[in-house]
């Protein structure tokens, strides 16, 4: 017995493929799209490994609107969408805007426009804490809460509060269509998720964050420098350093002993790492709250409230590889802002939803993965783990 059909659309990726196990745990149907450009499809197997439970997968872009209308055609008991495809990489879209808006915004009007054509009108969107900018500008705004007003920094950021505004005028329109046909019933109903740092892996080692290329973020960084494939981690924050910021930083970044400015304690930057099994959870209880409240569009912040430095971070991580992971200083990077800790207050009254997991669960799922899957998604899980 389901108690729903959701598709997930970039549900091979990070986030998207703990959801999908999520739901999956809970009883829904889940159909996942994506064209496996940031993923594997190995993601499915470690899924149904996981839950014993197999995902129907479409290879699929979201700039085109028929491979969405051949999805509801083969699955007409689909009632919901959890849209996470997207690019991501906050340095590339200042480098190539047009295609972060191709993906992120046009991407999202084809979803919608198929969805409005097949009658599926509840929609959780992945949006971003990068929505709110710098909140230090305004007084009494850390930690984050959504009333702040959003002001994104980069192009990517922008495809996130565009998108947001592009839902609600949607859905505010689909209201007042039925309202002038006299019609009552099913309307519009979203919810957007503002994430703040995604960190960890699953408890059993068999999933876990895979990205193509260089990465990008903190922790996956942390972890190549443990497992040996990077020297040191570069810790940005030397505001007096006028380094420019071209291309990758790992790439182009001259090596100087610096100290770090950021107003914290320690001088290094602020953010709020949430376990990535307590994010997949809040989609989860963002889609029960769809099924049982009024329509409309309802934002909400997904962190833990807790913020913690970038040397907090190399401390916490260092401890549970059991090595002293090495580190150089260097200049800010671009775009960087002191302090992104999220107020999670309307999540936890609204949603009854709290993060549960520590930093600490976060370190240790993230070794055991990095440890049991050096290459990713492109090796066969270990044994050992096969077995358990
Ligand atoms: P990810 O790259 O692992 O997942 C995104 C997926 O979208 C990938 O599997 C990719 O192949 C797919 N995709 C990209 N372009 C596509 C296209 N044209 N058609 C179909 N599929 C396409 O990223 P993630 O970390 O899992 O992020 C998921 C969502 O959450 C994204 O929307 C991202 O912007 C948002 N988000 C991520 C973070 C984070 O730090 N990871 C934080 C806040 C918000
Ligand atoms: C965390 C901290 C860096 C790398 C990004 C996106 C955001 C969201 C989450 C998608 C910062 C510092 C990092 C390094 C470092 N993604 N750092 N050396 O920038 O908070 O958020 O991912 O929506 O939109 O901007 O995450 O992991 O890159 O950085 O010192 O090599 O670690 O300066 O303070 P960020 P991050």
């Amino acid at each position: 017995m389901t108690v729903g059909s959701v598709l997930i659309t970039g549900g091979t990726g990070y986030i998207g493929s703990f959801t999908a196990l999520a739901l999956l745990e809970a009883d829904y149907k889940v159909v996942i799209a994506d064209n496996l450009l940031n993923s594997s499809e190995e993601t499915i197997n470690r899924i149904e490994l996981i839950c014993g439970k197999r995902p129907e997968f479409f290879q699929i872009d979201v700039k085109k609107e028929e491979d969405f209308d051949k999805i509801f055609k083969a699955h007409p008991d689909i009632d919901n969408v959890i849209h996470f495809a997207a690019l991501k990489a906050v340095g590339e879209s200042s480098e190539i805007p047009l295609e972060y808006y191709r993906t992120n915004v046009y991407g999202t009007i084809c979803l919608l426009s198929s969805m409005t054509r097949h009658n599926v009108s509840n929609i959780v969107f992945s949006s971003s804490a990068t929505v709110y900018g710098d909140a230090t500008r305004f007084e009494n705004m850390i930690p984050i809460p959504e009333i702040c007003p959003i002001g994104p920094t980069n192009p990517y950021g922008r495809t996130k509060s565009t998108v947001e505004a592009c839902i609600t005028d949607h859905v505010e329109a689909q209201r007042n269509n039925l309202k002038k046909e006299g019609k009552s019933g099913d309307h519009w109903n979203a919810a957007i998720l503002r994430y703040f740092n995604p960190a960890g892996s699953h408890p059993s080692g068999v999933m876990g964050e895979d990205p193509q290329g260089v990465p990008y973020n903190l922790l996956p960084l942390l972890a190549q420098v443990a497992i040996g494939k990077r020297e040191k981690l570069l810790v940005f924050g030397d505001g007096r350093s006028a380094i420019s910021h071209i291309g990758h930083p790992y790439g182009e970044r001259m090596l100087t002993e610096l100290t770090v400015d950021y107003a914290s304690h320690d001088g290094t930057a602020i953010r709020d790492y949430i376990h990535i099994l307590d994010l997949a959870k809040g989609h989860l209880v963002a889609l029960n709250y769809l099924r049982d409240h009024q329509p409309g569009v309802r934002a909400w912040n997904l962190g833990t409230g807790k913020g913690s430095t970038v040397f907090h971070m190399i401390k916490a991580f260092s401890a549970t590889v059991g090595k002293e992971l090495p580190y150089q200083v260097v200049g800010r990077r671009a775009g960087d802002v002191l302090d992104l800790t999220a107020n999670p207050k309307r999540a936890n009254e609204e949603l009854g939803w709290k993060a549960e997991r520590t930093l600490e669960d976060a370190c240790e799922d993230l070794w055991r993965w990095t440890k049991n899957n050096p290459q990713g998604y492109r090796q066969s899980p270990p044994k050992e783990l096969l077995e358990q």
